[in-house]
């Protein structure tokens, strides 16, 4: 297994806007972006295993050292009012299609990446105030190979991607900058052509009860839920709320 390239993972990139650590090991990617001093547009760090991975909200999260994606971009930049996790998932695929070219990813809402019906990554949001600066942190975890798997686990270990990691990272720093640069053009369509529960029966659960079963109809401009139910959509808060019924 290749490990990651630095060069690689910089190519193409403005290197007086980016700084770049990369671990052997470290406890999660995103924790050391709360400890480092951040004085450049985006500071990525990487890991090849984590040992105190985090997922959504208060998962562990796998990471051994096996040839995945452990990435966290950092940033003080302000970015625009959409929702940064829908984005990022949307830059995320964007990516990975260049490498997984039959059009077999997609979202689940609100930001795992999906192949086969099965979790193949995620991604977790964080914010810290730094002085007067908001830091917002983007952990980015991709399974390329998972030996011990939860059932709605999956990896993309049909596609052999570990020798391309270093540049599929670059693909998705390319992205995110283009990102803060430009924002992104009609990013609610975008989500709900790369979403795979689109007009599909969801579960929506709040404290790790069932408490509706509705038609899932996409997203707002704000990237809350919209749901069909007794003959009318509406509209469904964020809060602690999670979609079942679409992991086999
Ligand atoms: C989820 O639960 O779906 C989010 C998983 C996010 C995992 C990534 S791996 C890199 C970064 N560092 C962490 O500790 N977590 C995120």
């Amino acid at each position: 297994m290749n490990k990651l390239n630095k060069k690689e993972i910089l190519s193409n990139i403005d290197r007086t806007r980016v700084n770049i650590n990369i671990f052997d090991q470290i406890d999660s990617t995103n924790e050391e972006s709360k400890r480092i001093k951040i004085n450049s547009d985006i500071h990525i760090i990487i890991a090849e295993e984590q040992i105190k991975g985090k997922g959504r909200l208060g998962k562990k999260w796998s990471s051994p050292n096996l040839g995945n994606i452990y990435l966290t971009i950092a940033t003080l930049k302000e970015l625009n009012d959409a929702p940064l996790s829908l984005i990022t998932g949307i830059l995320c695929i964007e990516a990975l299609k260049n490498f997984v070219t039959d059009g077999s990813l997609g979202l689940k809402w609100p930001n795992d990446l999906v192949f086969a019906n099965k979790k193949v990554g995620g991604i977790l949001i964080e914010r810290e105030i730094k002085g007067n600066k908001n830091l917002s942190i983007i952990g980015i975890g991709i399974n390329f190979d998972l030996q011990e798997k939860e059932s709605w686990w999956g990896d993309l270990s049909k596609y052999e991607l570990k020798s391309k990691r270093s540049k599929i990272i670059n693909n998705i720093i390319l992205n995110f900058i283009d990102f803060i640069d430009n924002g992104i053009y009609d990013w609610q369509s975008k989500w709900e052509d790369m979403c795979i529960h689109m007009n599909k029966e969801i579960k929506i659960l709040r404290n790790n009860e069932i408490t509706d079963t509705a038609i899932f109809k996409g997203i707002n401009k704000e990237g809350k839920i919209k749901i069909f139910k007794n003959d009318e959509e509406k509209t469904i808060e964020f809060g602690e709320i999670s979609i079942k019924g679409i992991y086999k």
